[in-house]
């Protein structure tokens, strides 16, 4: 398969076509505007590959996610870390044992961040959202770092992440900054530096750190989704690492993606608090006229199941079980769950739970606020984030994202006449 043929007017033009490793066919539509003089349209770029990448491959229709080709269910349950993962994602290879030990020293050295920056946790409005914070804060970097040392910004931000995070957090209590300890592991400072307090001994318990860890590397990349789509489309104008990863986080932020966690758990409460009729909410999200939707179902990709949800359900089971924790949002998650995949609306369309229809009760157990839920999200998808902005950065066919449009507007007209009329 080495051509596609197009007739357009008559005419027969044709195009050249590229197999993937995984046998994912393209046609290369570089050409197609100056051979045919048209060009394509689809909308939400469904249908349109942005760029050739080695980084993640996912197949929707078998469920398969795989991060420089190893399963994600192998990396969860190995004895990898988070930053290990990362190291994956971002170089492509695992590192040895001199790799892993310089990474693990960079990463503990510049875990904490400028101290002039933590002036800037004082001036936000109080109860704004801390993605909002994140991102910012992000792009205020640049003003520390040299902008141009990518391979030393891509080890800044993603050691620095999770303290502004922190920081976001212990602001809006109130409470002191904690020091990211280098004992801990990047999940455990997580948790160390939110919930630690100087004023008490504080351990991170293992069962919460093995369950962060574990959400940190389900979100680690997942090929070119919006977010990750908008670091390449950032990153192409040439400009530096912090913009690219600071706009990534504002995409991240909306419902319809990364943002979908925090609506999850908020519909589970609605409808907790509400009487728990959880039908009532699969009708509402059937019905046309009605624009709520199942927040954490449906996905551009999987069209049959989200292997992240499927792992995360059971770990859900689990991370309770283990804190002996019974919360009635798990029990409503599974019946909204049960419901819908028996419901011709969502098997038509092919609606089945994602990554953020169970993430949210792991949080929520781990007592993480739901305004940083989605902060979660970003701190686990920082490694592929940065991944595919060096893998753009080293990619001969990158060129500035300039997509082209359908023009549907008003032909000609001339302001003499209309202000004539
Ligand atoms: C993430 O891309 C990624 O990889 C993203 C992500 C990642 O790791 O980066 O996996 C993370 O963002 C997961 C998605 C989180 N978002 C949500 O859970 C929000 C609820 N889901 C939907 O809004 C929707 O399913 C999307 C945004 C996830 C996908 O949108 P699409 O591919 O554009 O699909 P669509 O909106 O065109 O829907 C197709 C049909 C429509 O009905 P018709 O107009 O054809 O009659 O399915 C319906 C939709 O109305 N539909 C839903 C629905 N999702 C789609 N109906 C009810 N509830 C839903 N959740």
């Amino acid at each position: 398969m080495s051509t596609a043929k197009l007739i357009l007017d008559g005419q027969e033009f044709e195009l050249p076509v590229v197999v993937g490793s995984e046998g994912e066919v393209g046609i290369d539509i570089t050409s197609l505007r100056s051979k045919t003089g048209a060009i394509s349209l689809d909308p939400g770029y469904g249908n349109t590959g942005a760029c050739r990448s080695s980084i993640t491959y996912i197949d929707g229709e078998k469920g398969i996610l795989r991060y420089r080709g190893y399963p994600i269910e192998e990396l969860v349950n190995s004895s990898l870390s988070f930053v290990d993962v990362s190291y994956l994602l971002i170089y492509g290879e695992m590192p040895d044992a001199q790799q892993k030990a310089e990474f693990s020293y960079l990463m503990t050295r510049n875990s904490t961040i400028h101290e002039g920056m933590k002036n800037f946790f004082d001036h936000y409005p109080p109860g704004t959202h801390p993605m909002a914070i994140l991102s910012a804060m992000m792009a205020s970097m640049s003003g520390y770092y040299p902008t141009e040392d990518d391979e030393g910004n891509i080890v800044r931000i993603l050691a620095k992440a999770k303290t502004i995070a922190a920081y976001a957090y212990k602001k809006s209590i109130g409470e002191p900054f904690m020091y990211p300890v280098p004992k801990n592991s990047y999940a455990a400072n997580i948790l160390y530096m939110m919930f630690a307090h100087p004023r008490e001994e504080y351990e991170v318990p293992e069962v919460l750190e093995k369950a962060l860890r574990m959400l940190l590397i389900l979100h680690g990349d997942h090929e070119q989704n919006c977010s990750t789509s908008t670091v390449r489309m950032v990153g192409s104008s040439g400009t530096n690492l912090f913009a690219s990863i600071s706009a990534a986080i504002m995409a991240l932020w909306g419902p319809l993606h990364g943002g979908a966690n925090q609506q999850v758990i908020e519909m589970l409460e609605h409808i907790r608090d509400n009487g728990g009729d959880y039908r009532e909410y699969v009708d509402k999200a059937k019905d046309k006229d009605d624009p709520f939707r199942l927040m954490g179902f449906g996905h551009r990709v999987y069209k049959n199941f989200d292997p992240r949800a499927q792992i995360l359900k059971k770990q859900c089971d689990d991370v309770l079980d283990y804190l002996g924790i019974q919360d009635p949002l798990l029990d409503i998650a599974k019946h909204l769950e049960d419901v819908a995949l028996h419901d011709s609306y969502f098997i038509e369309k092919k609606l089945y739970p994602n990554v953020d229809f169970y993430s949210g009760i792991i949080y929520k157990a781990l007592g993480i606020p739901t305004d940083m839920f989605t902060v979660m999200f970003a701190l686990g998808r920082m490694p592929g984030w940065l991944a595919h902005f060096r893998e753009m950065k080293h990619d001969h066919d990158t060129r500035i994202n300039r997509p082209r449009q359908i023009y549907i507007g008003a032909g000609e007209r001339h302001v003499s006449e209309d202000l004539a009329g």
